[in-house]
């Protein structure tokens, strides 16, 4: 094994939570409606109306009309794009998967809610495999396609608002997916999404911790990435939506009362340098997805929070762009997966 290898072996060895093998191993409901049952009282849920989608434009991106304001990254065909290659990113993690929870101990998931949305990819994945489920999706955008699986239904709704649906205890499975940044309050996300899962339902959140992992010291030639990295922290926290916080929500899981809670790590290299088939396919499409992100969280942030003049900013998006392009750059991302149960057995009573 080469110095490289060793070194990285060790850094995965450290951390007890991580799951993926060393950077370096891999060598080479068509009847949803009476399904459901029930029906979704929350604020605006079903009509799209002219509000919804009268987004806002500025400095080149579209941004959500609903609760104008709140989430700070677009929802235009660009960031869509960029949605649906961070799906195909999290999907080769998990090796095609969707899912990490044990959902299937007591039979197929009924009802099933993704937070936050987006596209509506993960949704519609879910709905195919699993065609006894309903999926509902919401999110503040109504960006997700009209042909869609008929057993998935998506809502315009803002999930940090009171729930209300019936009957409470609703949902078999909540997942919510890349959401650091978009919540201003997990403890209370947690608290509920426990109160509307059935008793032995799942809870289960994927993220990305928004930290860029240095291999071996090549971090100080991207001053620039170093350097946005703390700027972009610091203005997600005064706006009160923090980035960093996948690395916390284990707790937050446990502390608003789920049982069971169990988390992994996944690292994933950013760019083609780690070795192996499996991590250099992911490298290259998480290096693109990086390069693809840079200007849409940039945007907002620092023109809104830290007040920097759109020229600035994108001066700045461009030399951290450069810094991801620079071959001497070995870095890497964590991936945090936490899932965890409501105590009590998945038994129905209606
Ligand atoms: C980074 S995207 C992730 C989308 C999707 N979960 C995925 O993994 O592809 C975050 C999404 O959360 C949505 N969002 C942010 N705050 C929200 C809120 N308070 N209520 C509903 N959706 C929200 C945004 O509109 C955006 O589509």
């Amino acid at each position: 094994m080469s110095h490289l290898e060793s070194h990285l072996t060790d850094a995965t060895e450290q951390s007890n939570t991580s799951h993926q093998p060393p950077l370096v191993e891999d060598s080479d409901p068509s009847d949803a409606d009476s399904a459901y049952g029930a029906s979704i009282n929350s604020t605006i849920s079903a009509s799209l109306t002219s509000s919804v989608l009268n987004y806002r434009y500025e400095n080149g991106r579209r941004y959500h009309a609903y609760r104008e304001g709140q989430y700070y990254l677009p929802n235009d065909e660009d960031e869509q794009a960029r949605l649906d290659m961070l799906h195909h990113i999290f999907c080769l993690v998990l090796d095609g998967a969707l899912f990490r929870a044990p959902l299937f101990q007591h039979g197929q998931p009924q009802r099933v809610l993704d937070l936050g949305c987006g596209t509506g990819i993960w949704c519609m994945g879910f709905a195919d495999e699993f065609p006894e489920s309903l999926v509902i999706g919401i999110d503040l955008s109504p960006i997700q396609p009209d042909w869609v699986p008929p057993n998935c239904k998506f809502y315009v709704d803002d999930i940090e608002s009171e729930w209300a649906y019936s009957p409470i205890e609703h949902f078999d499975y909540i997942h919510g997916r890349a959401l650091c940044g978009s919540i201003a309050d997990w403890p209370r996300l947690f608290t509920q999404s426990l109160a509307n899962l059935r008793p032995g339902g799942w809870l289960e959140m994927q993220e990305f911790y928004c930290h860029v992992y240095d291999y071996d010291g090549g971090i100080d030639n991207a001053p620039c990435l170093k350097d946005w990295e703390v700027k972009i922290t610091e203005a997600s926290r005064r706006f009160g939506k923090d980035l960093k916080k996948a690395n916390v929500l284990k707790q937050h899981m446990e502390d608003a009362g789920f049982v069971d809670v169990q988390e992994e790590i996944y690292k994933v290299p950013i760019g083609t340098w780690a070795k192996g088939r499996k991590f250099k396919e992911l490298g290259r499409y998480s290096l693109v997805q990086f390069l693809d992100s840079v200007e849409p969280f940039s945007l907002a942030l620092f023109t809104r929070v830290l007040g920097y003049t759109v020229d600035e900013t994108k001066i700045m998006i461009a030399k951290v762009k450069s810094d991801l392009h620079n071959p001497k750059l070995h870095s890497y991302l964590h991936f945090h997966l936490v899932w965890g149960r409501k105590a009590g057995e998945l038994g129905r009573s209606e």
